[in-house]
């Protein structure tokens, strides 16, 4: 097993602390996509992504859209023939309510038990830092990159990265790339290296109902008035079957089976039911029958409630007859599933299960298609050596259940392999309260990324 080469990581060992302080720099700027007032924060996240990248030594751009803006660093100084890849990360997080739930700030980073705390040390924008300091890293000890980079950073991911796709349909030609590098996901278990071979997709909806024109009295008018509540209830309750199926009709029409060999190495890995149902904290897992955890998570589709809201839900009771209800919710793709086509099962379900006196509206949220490739060729093998050398041994090979719809797109516009390789960990909490990134993956992290550029540019692989 080749090593990390020793010039590289003393340069990643010796600026260490600087390096830390850069990174809760970052992490400090609150930078939530979907909320509006911290707009001013997310582009000066993107700001600040695009200073990085040109300390470090590669040209950047912040390019507007209808959203948040899009950061693009480039180094095209690479010898001859050498490939040019493409590193994508996502600079936004999600809100970190419920703040009360933090052990410490969300946007104060601090470390304890060998993790960093914070809003997007693991999504993602700790994961992207540890890219742009790989790039850094081999500029400062030599002088050039052995491949040509364009670093393409987007703040919208964590709400759907709705502007992002018409963004490289316009720019294909600046981001034409021959592989795309993505860290935004976990490893499969602590010292394990992994690289995914497929995400699902996601179809987001709200489903409203209204009923009466104000909420009314429950005693006056109960009984006698359809309850929108008890009719999203109703219609919630028709989307899966006793085997917690989906039966929305057609949903399972563009489901394709799982090669066995995906299946083989998926059942190889080291996992415990029960081990996971601890993670979670729930009395006891459920789904769909017929499954195992790992194939219910990565291999099949779903559909969840995502919130709930109606009625009187405050301290004590009042006795009231809500006006309206509302749900959000999720369906979770595999491939062929097609988002679009999903939305209109889902709209033609909910309409012909609604209860009749009450309006109903199916309204899209968002979408992004699910993903599967076949792990082979020069870019997966440069990973696994890049993997091994700053992990000390062999990646696995694991799905996800999660989305990251822009990854479809990279393989479908540029035509370019995508190759997925995270460094979280189970547990780390994305999304919720007390986010963290294992300090030790985040070092090995950035190791992995300097070996891996070092491997592309060795030519086996272009
Ligand atoms: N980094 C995640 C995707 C992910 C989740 C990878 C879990 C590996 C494990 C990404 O930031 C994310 O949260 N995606 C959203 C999709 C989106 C459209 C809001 C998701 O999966 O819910
Ligand atoms: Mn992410
Ligand atoms: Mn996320």
């Amino acid at each position: 097993m080749t090593a990390v080469p020793r010039d590289l990581d003393e340069y990643l060992a010796a600026n260490d602390e600087r390096i830390r302080r850069e990174l809760f720099d970052l992490l400090a700027i609150p930078s939530v996509s979907a909320r509006s007032e911290h707009d001013a924060d997310t582009r000066r996240t993107a700001e600040w992504v695009a200073k990085s990248l040109r300390s470090a030594g590669l040209t950047a751009a912040v390019h507007e859209t209808a959203g948040h803006p899009v950061v693009v660093g480039e180094y095209r100084g690479a010898p001859d023939g050498a490939p040019t890849v493409l590193v994508y990360g996502h600079y936004d997080v999600q809100p970190a309510e419920p703040l009360d739930l933090w052990t410490s700030p969300p946007f104060a980073p601090t470390i304890r038990d060998g993790r960093i705390y914070a809003r997007g040390s693991v999504d993602d924008k700790g994961q992207l830092f540890l890219h742009l300091k790989a790039l850094e890293a081999h500029l400062a000890v030599r002088g050039r990159l052995p491949v040509n980079v364009i670093v393409l950073a987007e703040g919208e991911e964590e709400t759907g990265s709705e502007h992002l796709t018409p963004f490289i349909e316009a720019h294909a030609e600046l981001l034409r790339c021959d592989a795309v590098v993505i860290s935004d996901s976990a490893m499969f278990a602590p010292g394990l290296p992994s690289v995914l071979s497929s995400l699902r997709g996601l179809a987001y909806f709200q489903i409203d109902v209204r009923g009466p024109a104000q909420d009314l009295h429950s005693g006056s008018y109960g009984g006698a008035v359809v309850n929108p509540a008890m009719a999203l209830a109703r219609i919630l309750a028709t989307m899966h079957d006793a085997d917690g199926r989906v039966a929305i009709a057609g949903f399972y029409d563009a489901v394709r089976e799982w090669p066995a060999h995906v299946r083989e190495q998926m059942h190889g890995l080291p996992f415990e039911d029960e081990a996971f149902r601890e993670e979670t904290g729930a009395v006891a897992l459920g789904g769909e029958r017929g499954y195992t955890v790992l194939e219910r998570l990565w291999t099949r589709p779903t559909c969840e409630v995502n919130g709930l809201l109606s009625g009187y839900t405050g301290e004590g009771a009042k006795t009231v007859l809500p006006a309206r209800a509302m749900a959000k919710v999720s369906c979770r793709l595999v491939p062929d599933q097609a988002p679009a086509e999903i939305e209109r099962l889902m709209h033609e379900h909910v309409h012909r299960v609604a209860p009749e006196g009450v309006q109903v509206e199916v309204t899209h949220l968002h979408g992004g298609r699910p993903w599967r490739a076949e792990l082979d060729g020069p870019l997966f093998d440069a990973a696994r050596r890049a993997l091994a050398a700053a992990f000390g041994r062999e990646p696995v090979i694991t799905g996800e259940g999660g989305s990251i719809p822009v990854v479809g797109d990279f393989e479908r516009v540029l035509g370019a392999p995508v190759l997925l390789m995270g460094f979280g960990l189970p547990g780390e909490n994305a999304h919720a309260p007390d986010e963290w990134i294992s300090v030790d993956n985040f070092t090995k992290g950035m190791r992995a990324a300097a070996m891996l550029l070092e491997e592309l540019g060795k030519g086996e692989s272009h």
